[in-house]
């Protein structure tokens, strides 16, 4: 029969033994296998304990009980608190192989923008639209009678000098104007009539400023007691919020077969306020684009009554509006498609 003491003995001997056993361990994982090996009902250092009870005279078995019990739950204890410990450890570990640098700047995702001119595009077409315009694409393959004789230009006319055309045939061309595409509205529909036309436009010129296609919009108003009046309103408020507030017209007399009178518009320079800079070359007004009141010969050959209706028609040349716009002043700059130019014309 074991010695009750003997058996004492042998519990603190359990006791140091699991204390070094558990300082072994180095992760959660071998300390749920350790402690499922030390508890063990069969076979386990502390789990089988409980059945020397039988070897003890009766008179100790009570207390031996306790000590055991007291035994495992200091285990127990123990166990929970390395198991605590090392798992604190271990998400440390994971936390910091997960961690994220937000301060790390992101990766630059390049991502697609309007070309310049096609945002100018939008703006115009953006702000008169809401003064109820409808939009008229026209061909870029025109005929001469609408991009000349109709618009009271006829063959023999000096005005044709004005722009050198690229002709495909004696009666097809590449339209040299926006314009023409006035002829073709006003041939299908009767006033009121509020278009704007925009599109490429050809002529054979070619330098820094000038390319042989480029962008035009076109604007074409006819209605009853129209005036010029009405077309310097209504580029009044374009030119605000092309150029910013306070940007104001002025117009200039000029020459088109197809208006009269004709003006030259200009707006009050955006970079110096009027002041004079280099962008307005001293005068303080930049030069924007053509417009005028429709030659009456014009709305009668499209059988429009010119007792009745009045118009005016204006065509702004779109690269020369982001030129100015983006601060640049080469036109190629526009058709060369180098983004990383583009990139910067682009705001
Ligand atoms: N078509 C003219 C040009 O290209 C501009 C313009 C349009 C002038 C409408 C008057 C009216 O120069």
């Amino acid at each position: 029969m074991a010695d009750f003491s003997e058996l004492q003995e042998k519990l603190s001997g359990i006791r140091e033994q699991v204390r070094a056993g558990l300082q072994e361990l180095k992760d959660s994982r071998s300390v749920y296998e350790y402690r499922k090996n030390v508890m063990d009902g069969k076979t386990g250092l502390v789990g089988a304990l409980m059945r020397e009870t039988g070897k003890l005279p009766k008179e100790d078995r009570a207390e031996y009980g306790k000590l055991v019990n007291r035994l495992k739950d200091w285990v127990s204890e123990q166990f929970d608190t390395m198991d605590e410990k090392l798992k604190k450890a271990e998400m440390e570990l994971r936390y910091a192989a997960e961690d994220i640098d937000v301060t790390l700047p992101a990766k630059k995702h390049a991502a697609g923008y309007l070309h310049p001119v096609t945002k100018v595009t939008n703006e115009i077409i953006d702000i008169f639209s809401a003064m109820g315009f409808e939009i008229y694409e026209g061909t870029e393959i025109e005929k001469d009678y609408y991009n000349f004789t109709a618009l009271n230009t006829p063959q023999d006319h000096p005005a044709r000098d004005m722009q050198d055309t690229f002709y495909l045939t004696d009666e097809f061309l590449l339209r040299t104007q926006t314009s023409a595409g006035q002829i073709h509205v006003m041939e299908k529909k009767k006033p009121p009539i509020k278009i704007l036309s925009p599109g490429k436009v050809f002529r054979s010129d070619d330098d820094a400023t000038h390319s042989p296609m480029f962008t035009q919009m076109e604007g074409l108003v006819v209605d009853k007691g129209i005036t010029l009046g009405d077309l310097q309103g209504m580029l009044d408020v374009l030119v605000e919020k092309m150029f910013g507030e306070g940007t104001r017209t002025r117009l200039r007399p000029s020459y088109f077969p197809f208006t009269e009178p004709s003006v030259e518009v200009d707006v009050s320079c955006f970079e110096c306020q009027g002041k004079g800079c280099r962008l307005c070359k001293g005068t303080g007004w930049i030069e924007v684009l053509g417009a005028g009141v429709v030659n009456n010969k014009v709305l009668e050959g499209c059988g429009i009554d010119t007792e009745l209706y009045s118009g005016f028609a204006f065509g702004i040349g779109l690269e020369r509006i982001a030129m100015l716009k983006y601060g640049f002043n080469n036109i190629k700059l526009l058709f060369e498609s180098d983004l990383r130019v583009l990139d910067q014309i682009s705001d």
